[in-house]
């Protein structure tokens, strides 16, 4: 089975929308244009096969897998990557979007303390006086300098919808909503951008924390609601939020399929640019970022060598051969990367990785990023370095 490299590159280069349904939750940095794994899946699986994304961040391709009737398998270190994913997947029915929607009036005494204040005072004094219309919430947040990363009323506000959610029973509803919260942090925050961890002033009111939570909760039931009743109820998606070098929770040749984008050395560092969603959500960011692999942080200010990476990814890959059928796929879509001023062609590095774990390299397709406008997010892209599809047979015998 081979991959058109025209058909692949006019199925990226003709996409239009990539946000459709689900897809906007969240923002997550190099999220897969979803019609990448919807093209692959389709060539490689038939309908109720089991489709595996390893490294699932957002969870795009899991999303994808069940639009197409297969069944799904995420997994992803990031705890909000793993939310994101398990909600994004997790169909509600009318009872559910229902209660959600009714969580908006149930935040009424919040959304009227704040806007009772927004009409005394003006914008400006409002953020100069810091003063709280709520009963104080943000002592009980253990985050050293969390009053440089938010306006102590703007902290406030979230922390009282986040204790709101949390008293709602159904476990699937709260995370629907908790990713609603999340998705809108990192803008009310100070923090600069998804991709830059550093303070900026911002003028950010505690009312506009309700207004974007509840625009943000509208549009996540509408688009739940639809994708819902697109996907087959004879499909499920499993998400785990775990490390991919230690998977002994999925039997020996379960899946039929992989698709992935690794983490790339040197990249990114994913931990912190969730870390205040991390924060505000409960989860713990140190054992994230100890546990992720391939981050800036981890190659560039502790100046671990590709070694580490290529250690870490062949733990990994280990496990996906043992979970793969044997003679079936595994698509990988990864760019070239620099650790200090050196070059790593990334499908060199993959070859390397793959064929001492037990894969053999079916075909690749390397394009120019320059070339390519729209595979990724603006962000990702980076001048003079390659991308490439990669596609692995296991090798082991039936
Ligand atoms: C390129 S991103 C995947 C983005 C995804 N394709 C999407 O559409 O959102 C790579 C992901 O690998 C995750 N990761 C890094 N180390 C990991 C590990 N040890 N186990 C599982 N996931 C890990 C990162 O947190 C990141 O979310």
């Amino acid at each position: 089975m081979r991959m058109e490299k025209n058909e692949i590159l006019s199925t990226i280069l003709n996409v239009n929308n990539t946000n459709y349904l689900v897809h906007n939750y969240h923002p997550y940095a190099a999220k897969f244009i979803p019609q990448l794994p919807r093209y692959l899946i389709k060539k490689f699986t038939n309908p109720y096969d089991t489709v595996m994304d390893p490294f699932c961040g957002s969870g795009t391709a899991i999303v994808e897998a069940l639009l197409l009737s297969r069944n799904g398998i995420g997994i992803e270190i990031n705890p909000i990557g793993a939310l994101v994913s398990k909600v994004k997947t997790t169909p509600l029915n009318n009872e559910q979007t229902l209660t959600a929607m009714l969580f908006l009036k149930e935040l009424e005494h919040v959304r009227n303390a704040l806007l009772m204040n927004s009409q005394k005072n003006n914008h400006i004094q409002y953020i100069d006086k810091n003063e709280l219309t709520l009963p104080d919430l943000t002592n009980t947040l253990n985050f050293p300098n969390k009053f440089h990363w938010f306006k102590k009323n703007v902290l406030n506000t979230i922390l009282h919808i986040k204790y709101n959610i949390d008293t709602i029973e159904d476990k699937d509803v709260r995370d629907f909503l908790l990713v609603a919260l999340s998705s809108i942090i990192v803008k009310i925050s100070n923090q600069e951008s998804e991709t830059r961890y550093a303070a900026i002033d911002k003028k950010v009111r505690p009312a506009d924390v309700f207004i974007l939570f509840e625009d943000k909760v509208k549009d996540m039931i509408k688009r739940m609601k639809e994708f819902s009743s697109s996907i087959s109820e004879e499909v499920y998606a499993k998400i785990y939020q775990q490390d991919s070098r230690f998977i002994n929770f999925i039997p020996e040749n379960f899946v039929d399929f992989i698709v992935t984008s690794p983490p790339y050395p040197n990249t990114y560092d994913y931990y912190l640019y969730h870390k205040l969603r991390m924060v505000v959500l409960g989860f713990d960011y140190k054992a994230v970022q100890e546990k992720e692999i391939g981050s800036r942080h981890r190659h560039s200010s502790k100046k671990e060598n590709i070694e580490t990476y290529l250690h870490s990814m062949k733990q990994s890959f280990r496990n996906f051969a043992n979970i793969l059928k044997p003679e079936h796929y595994f698509a990988i879509i990864v760019g070239d990367s620099i650790i200090r001023g050196v070059k790593y062609d990334g499908y060199e590095i993959i070859k390397d990785i793959a064929v001492s774990t037990g894969f053999e390299v079916v075909q690749h397709i390397s394009y120019d990023l320059d070339d390519i406008s729209r595979l990724f997010n603006k962000s990702f892209r980076i001048k003079g370095k390659k991308e490439h599809i990669i596609i692995l047979k296991n090798a082991k015998e039936e």
